[in-house]
């Protein structure tokens, strides 16, 4: 039994330092403390003894006994760690490897060019102010110097809304009905610009949108003249184009101003020759002159104290500029290849 005993000490221990597994260390067990186990029938037997051998081989039964269990404590704890271990390095990160970026989105170039001409705006002391896009009969036309008859309001095609029991209401054909919104809400000076959306029933043509838009700018004070309203148009044009393009004023009507003239701007594309793009080498950019004194009359101004000047830009018009874009339509189709070439993130 005694040998039995010792040669059972020997496997337990061989068998347990060979396990590599927690399921072979638990069937090493079964085997060597089990109950079939040759260590449980020599535990089993000790009752046949005599007193002394029984107390001599028993104590030998718990020594064996006491240390294959350590040994068992002792391997499962190295099983567990180096498990662990191993689980760890399978789920190990690799910080070194580089993320996937997200695509950052843009601003639109309208919206980058609104945002710089606002600017220049800002720098000469200018406030920004808005108006609504649905407008009434009197403030697109009748205020401005356009009564019902006139023949201007043909030239604009308008696109009227159609709400029950306001029959006057039609979508903003320019923002210059912001000039008679601001005079109204505020006695003089006045140096205000107004962005925002215009519509007209238009074809839409590579300078032309139906839909488009534009920046107002009003001034009235005390004698102002015309070379004020020329010096603003060339700080803004300088400070969009830079020096080399050339600016030319031409005369021009519009019910609201006396004089008028339109602003030219050289073509970027013939360099003022004249190409399928112009036409005659300059592209269109504002509409401007001094502010009629009827208008400033109907908006309770006394134009005997009072002088102004107003002009609306076509921000459309100075995106195809700036950005050489061949086709204003571009601007509308949100095709993606081409607005990520105005790569400012907002
Ligand atoms: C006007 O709209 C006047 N309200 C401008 C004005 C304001 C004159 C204050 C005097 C005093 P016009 O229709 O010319 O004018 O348009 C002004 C600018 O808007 C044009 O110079 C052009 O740059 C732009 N524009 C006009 N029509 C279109 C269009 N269909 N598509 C894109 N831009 C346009």
């Amino acid at each position: 039994m005694l040998r039995t005993l010792e040669s059972e000490l020997g496997r337990g221990l061989e068998a347990f330092a060979a396990a590599t597994s927690l399921e072979e260390l638990e069937s090493a067990e079964t085997s060597v403390l089990g109950r079939k186990a040759p260590f449980s029938e020599v535990q089993r037997s000790l009752g046949a003894l005599d007193e002394k051998e029984r107390r001599d081989l028993g104590r030998r039964v718990n020594e064996v006994r006491e240390r294959l269990r350590t040994e068992i404590a002792a391997r499962r704890d190295e099983l567990r760690e180096s498990m662990e271990a191993s689980l760890l390095e399978g789920d190990r990160l690799d910080l070194s490897l580089p993320g996937r970026r997200p695509r950052a989105g843009s601003l639109h170039p309208l919206t980058l060019v609104e945002n710089e001409i606002v600017e220049i705006f800002l720098r000469l002391g200018f406030r920004v102010v808005e108006g609504p896009e649905v407008e009434d009969d009197w403030h697109n036309f009748q205020a401005l110097n356009i009564p019902e008859d006139h023949p201007a309001r043909t030239m604009k095609d308008s696109l009227y809304v159609d709400v029950p029991g306001h029959p006057e209401l039609l979508l903003r054909t320019e923002t210059s009905a912001v000039q008679i919104r601001t005079m109204q809400s505020q006695p003089p000076p006045v140096y205000v610009i107004a962005p925002g959306r215009v519509y007209r029933r238009e074809t839409a043509d590579a300078t032309h949108l139906a839909v488009f838009h534009q920046v107002e700018a009003l001034v009235v004070d005390e004698g102002i003249t015309f070379a004020d309203l020329k010096g603003t148009i060339e700080a803004i044009v300088r400070g969009l184009f830079g020096e080399a393009r050339r600016v030319r004023l031409i005369p021009s009507y519009f019910p609201f101003v006396e004089p008028g003239a339109q602003v030219g701007v050289s073509c970027f594309r013939c360099e003022g020759v004249g190409c399928r793009l112009c036409g005659n080498g300059w592209i269109e950019l504002l509409g401007c002159g001094m502010v009629h004194p009827q208008v400033l009359e109907n908006c309770g101004y006394d134009p005997e104290r009072f002088t102004g000047f107003a002009f609306g830009l076509g921000v459309d018009r100075v995106a195809i500029l700036k950005y050489e874009i061949p086709d204003m339509r571009l601007l509308l189709q949100g095709d993606v290849r081409f607005l990520e070439q105005f790569g400012a993130t907002a």
